[in-house]
C-alpha cells in the first residue's frame, strides 16, 4: 500500500523552504523595531531564551509531526486521533482565508514601491503619499469606497506567481524557488546592510539598536513580546511546518534542521535590524533629529520612514528598489508556504490533482485579497491580523503540544526524531513540549485578552473589532468545521503505523 507523496529533491532544499517561510516581512520591519524599544542588545537574552526554549522544541514538534505521520495538518492529527483533526483544518484555514489574503497585498505594495523608489513617487510628503494618495485610507474601517485598482492589480501579480510556484510542485516548484529566492535575498540583505553602514550617522543607529539596557528586560510584556516574535517568524501554528516535514524522506535530519532552521531566522532578523538602524542613523543625522524621532515599526518604516531616507540617500532610488526587492522575495517565500500547507491538506484529504486545488485556491485567494486592496484594506488588515496571530496561531500551538504530547506521545515522537537525526533531542523536551511551551503560550493568550479587554485594540470601535475581526476568526472555524466533516477520499491513509513497522509502507 504505497503513498506517492511528493519529496524533497536535497535536505538543502528543504532548508531553504523551511527558512524561506521563517524569514518573512516580520523579520525585516518587527524584529528591529522590537529589539529597540525592548533594550537594544540586551533584548538578546529574552530572545535567544525564547528561542531555545520554545522556537526550537516547537519547530522540533511539527516536523516530528509532519514526519512521523507522513502528512500536512489535518492528516496528521487524524492519523493521531480522529477527533483530533480540526485542529489540522483550523490553522491551514486561517492562513489560507485570513493571513495570506492580506499578507499578499502588502507584498504587491512592496512591489508598487520597488518602482516609486525610482522616481521617488513620494515626493517631499512620504507619510501624505502613502496614506493618502497610494491607500486613500478613511477615517475608519467601515467606510470602504472602493478597490484601488493599482493596489489589485500588483496583488494579481503576486498571486500569479504565488500560482506558478506551488503549481509546480515541490521539488520543481517550491524547492526550485526557494533555492533562488533564498541566496538572493541574503546577498541582497548583506548588500543593502554594508551600503546602510557606510552612510554618515549608520554608526549612531547601529548603536542605538544594539545598545543594552537591561532595566528592559526585566518587564513582563518585554518576554511575551520575545516569546510572539519568534513564534510568528519560525512560522509555528500555521500548519506549514508540519506540511513541509511530511515530504521529506524518512531518513532525514529533523532535529538539526529545525536549529538551522531557527539559527538562519534568526542571524537574519538581527543583521538585517542593523541595516534598519543603519539608515535610521543616517537620516537622524542628516536631519539634525535623535534617532527616538525617525524610528517607526512595520508598515510606517517600510513605507514612510524608509521613503523619506531614501530621498536624501546617495543613490537612494537603487537602494530602495533593492530594499523593496527583498520584501518581495522574503514575502513570496513565506506566501508559497501558506498556500503549500493548505494545498497538501486539500490533496491529502479529498485526492484533487495538484494543479486544479493550486488553481482554485489562488482565484479563491485573488478574490479575497480584494477586499484588502480597498481604500479601507490598512484597517481591515490590521484587525483580522491582530485577531488571527494574537488568537489562532497561539491556541494551534497550544493544540499542537496536547496532541502531540498528551493525546499521541511524546517520546515515540521523540524517538522518532532520534532515530535520524544528528543532534538529538534530551528527554527534557518532553516536559518543554508536555507543560512549558503550552504554559507560556497561555500566558500569551491570557496577557492579550487581558489587554483586550480593558482597551480595544488599535483603538477601533468595539464594533468595528467583533464585525471584522471576531466575525472573520468564526468563519476560519466554521470552513475548519466543515471541512473536517468531509469523508476522506482513503480512509486507509489513516492507517497508522507501530512504530516498529513505521516507514515500511512508505516510499524511501
Ligand atoms: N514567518 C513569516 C514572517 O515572519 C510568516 O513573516
Amino acid at each position: 500500500m504505497a503513498v506517492n507523496r511528493d519529496q524533497w529533491n536535497s535536505q538543502i532544499g528543504f532548508l531553504f523552504a523551511a527558512v524561506g517561510s521563517a524569514v518573512g516581512l516580520g523579520n525585516i520591519w518587527r524584529f528591529s523595531y522590537m529589539a529597540y524599544e525592548h533594550g537594544g542588545g540586551a533584548f538578546l537574552i529574552p530572545y535567544v531564551v525564547a528561542l531555545v526554549t520554545c522556537g526550537i522544541p516547537l519547530l522540533v514538534l511539527e516536523f516530528a509531526l509532519g514526519h512521523e505521520r507522513t502528512g500536512s495538518a489535518p492528516l496528521a492529527f487524524a492519523k493521531i486521533n480522529r477527533k483530533a483533526e480540526f485542529f489540522g483544518w483550523w490553522p491551514v484555514s486561517f492562513v489560507m482565508f485570513g493571513i495570506v489574503l492580506y499578507y499578499c497585498v502588502i507584498i504587491a505594495w512592496c512591489l508598487n514601491y520597488c518602482f516609486y523608489s525610482l522616481s521617488f513617487a513620494w515626493g517631499q510628503d512620504p507619510n501624505g503619499f502613502f496614506f493618502k494618495e497610494f491607500l486613500k485610507l478613511p477615517k475608519g474601517p467601515l467606510e470602504i469606497h472602493g478597490i484601488n485598482l493599482k493596489i489589485l492589480l500588483s496583488t494579481a501579480v503576486i498571486w500569479f506567481l504565488n500560482w506558478l510556484i506551488v503549481f509546480r510542485g515541490i521539488g520543481k516548484g517550491i524547492e526550485l524557488a526557494n533555492k533562488i529566492f533564498m541566496p538572493l535575498l541574503f546577498f541582497l540583505t548583506l548588500f543593502l546592510v554594508f551600503w546602510a553602514l557606510t552612510l554618515p550617522g549608520a554608526t549612531d543607529g547601529a548603536l542605538a539598536y544594539l545598545r543594552p539596557n537591561f532595566q528592559k528586560i526585566s518587564r513582563i510584556g518585554v518576554w511575551i513580546d520575545a516569546y510572539s516574535q519568534i513564534f510568528f517568524s519560525l512560522s509555528l501554528g500555521f500548519g506549514i511546518m508540519i506540511a513541509y516535514a511530511s515530504y521529506l524522506p524518512r531518513k532525514a535530519d529533523i532535529a538539526k534542521n529545525a536549529v538551522m532552521t531557527s539559527i538562519m531566522d534568526s542571524l537574519f532578523a538581527i543583521v538585517a535590524g542593523l541595516g534598519v538602524f543603519a539608515v535610521l542613523g543616517f537620516m537622524a543625522n542628516a536631519k539634525g533629529l535623535p534617532i527616538s524621532k525617525v524610528v517607526s515599526e512595520s508598515i510606517g518604516l517600510a513605507f514612510v520612514a524608509y521613503p523619506q531616507a531614501l530621498s536624501i540617500m546617495p543613490g537612494g532610488s537603487y537602494f530602495g528598489v533593492f530594499f523593496f526587492l527583498s520584501l518581495v522575495v522574503a514575502g513570496l517565500s513565506s506566501s508559497i508556504s501558506i498556500l503549500e500547507a493548505f494545498t497538501s491538506a486539500v490533496i491529502d484529504k479529498f485526492n484533487m490533482n495538484r494543479g486544479f486545488v493550486v488553481s482554485a485556491v489562488c482565484f479563491v485567494g485573488f478574490l479575497g485579497s480584494a477586499i484588502f486592496t480597498t481604500n479601507a484594506g490598512l484597517f481591515w488588515l490590521d484587525i483580522v491580523d491582530h485577531f488571527l496571530t494574537h488568537y489562532g496561531l497561539v491556541v494551534v500551538g497550544i493544540a499542537e503540544c496536547i496532541i502531540g504530547a498528551w493525546v499521541f506521545d511524546v517520546e515515540r515522537l521523540r524517538r522518532h526524531v532520534n532515530k535520524t537525526s544528528s543532534i538529538k533531542m534530551p528527554k527534557v523536551w518532553d516536559g518543554i513540549i508536555r507543560y512549558f511551551v503550552p504554559a507560556i503560550l497561555l500566558t500569551i493568550v491570557a496577557g492579550d485578552l487581558y489587554a483586550e479587554i480593558h482597551k480595544p485594540y488599535g483603538g477601533y470601535s468595539w464594533f468595528a473589532l467583533a464585525m471584522i475581526g471576531i466575525n472573520w476568526m468564526m468563519f476560519t472555524i466554521l470552513i475548519a468545521a466543515f471541512l473536517t466533516k468531509f469523508p476522506w477520499h482513503y480512509e486507509y491513509m489513516l492507517y497508522t503505523p507501530d512504530e516498529d513497522e513505521e516507514g515500511q509502507n512508505i516510499k524511501e
